[in-house]
Order: C-alpha cells, then structure tokens, then sequence
C-alpha cells in the first residue's frame, strides 16, 4: 500500500494531468509562436507543473524561479507575501509567464504580478494548474489554467502538507481536511 494512502485521496488523476498540461502546452505554443518566452516559476509548489509544461512547449524559452512565502504551512494563509527568492536577471522587456500551483484567495498572484509589472515586461501572463474561485479575494485574470476545484485542501504533483506529499504524481484530499 501506498505511503500516503491513509491521508489522500485521489481528485485529478496522473493521466487527466498530463493530459490537460499538454493541451496547455499546445495552447502556449501556439499563441508564442515567433516570441521569446520566459517562464516564471512560483517555488515551490509549482515546479512539478513547469517542468511537464515547459516539456510540452515546442518552443525555445528560459526558465527562471521565484520564491514567495505566504503559508507558515498548515492550511490557512498569513495574508502577508514577500519574495524570499528572486530571479536571476532583469525582466525588462521580456515575455514573462508566470508558472503558479494554484490561484487560491489570490493575494500571492496580485502581489507577485504587481512586482513583475513594475520590472516593465513586454508582456505578462499567468498559467495556474489549478484554481480555487470559491476563495478568491482578488480577481485575477488565468490565461492558461488548468483546472477549476472546489474548496478542498489538495497535495501532490508540488503541492504540499506540511511540506509533504509535493512528490504524488497526482492531485489528491487530504481526508478529513
Ligand atoms: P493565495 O491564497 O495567495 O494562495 O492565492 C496561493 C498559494 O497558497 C498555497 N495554497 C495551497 N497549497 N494546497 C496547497 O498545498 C492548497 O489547497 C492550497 N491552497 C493555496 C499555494 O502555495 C499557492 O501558491
Ligand atoms: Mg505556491
């Protein structure tokens, strides 16, 4: 039996995952094609999902990676977001997707979008594998999401628990949560 039976349950299985990051692969492809493109990654949690997104844009790009805090872990958000990891190089005037996990109440994302703009980007977008809209106390605009999701606390493929459970290769409940 698997590790984490006990305490997950399944809500997006690997295929339908995968399945969906190469459909949104196809779209970025597609909707970049004859720019530059830089991927932004939220650390940590959204690292799994770039690495199979980025896999699935046929198109040359960079990679950089931003470290937010706003969880203390747990389950319930602090409200207060600052950048504990910036990117390596100036972001001016470059073509900036921001890779997150998931768009929850939404105050990361704003935060984060509102430090990226003031570095003048030719442009900015957002993909989120997953978004929360029951929680949201922002409205952010997701380009390329991938799915929509109740209120329930998921883990896996880079979501985590108490820093557990990033390594599922699915997207599961924690039961009981
Ligand atoms: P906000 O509320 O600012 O939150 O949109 C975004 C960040 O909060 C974390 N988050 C979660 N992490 N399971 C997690 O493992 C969840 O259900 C969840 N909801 C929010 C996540 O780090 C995200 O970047
Ligand atoms: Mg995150």
């Amino acid at each position: 039996m698997p590790f984490y039976e006990k305490e997950v349950g399944t809500l997006l299985d690997e295929k339908k995952v995968q399945a969906r990051v190469r459909e949104l692969g196809a779209e970025i492809t597609r909707d970049y094609q004859g720019s530059d493109l830089t991927l932004v990654c939220v650390l940590k949690g959204s690292t799994f999902f770039a690495m199979d997104l980025a896999r699935a844009i046929d198109l040359p790009l960079e990679m950089e990676f931003l470290g937010v805090s706003s969880y203390q872990g747990g389950t319930e958000t602090t409200g207060e977001v600052r950048i504990t990891t910036d990117v390596s190089k100036p972001m001016a005037g470059k073509h900036l997707l921001v890779i997150e996990d998931i768009i929850d109440t939404g105050l990361t994302m704003s935060f984060l979008l509102e430090s990226l703009r003031a570095r003048h980007p030719a442009s900015l977008k957002v993909a989120s594998l997953l978004e929360k809209p029951s929680r949201a106390r922002t409205k952010i605009q997701i380009d390329y999401k991938g799915f929509v999701i109740d209120d329930v606390f998921v883990v896996g493929y880079g979501l985590d628990y108490g820093e557990k459970y990033r390594n599922l290769p699915f997207i599961g409940v924690m039961k009981g949560k």
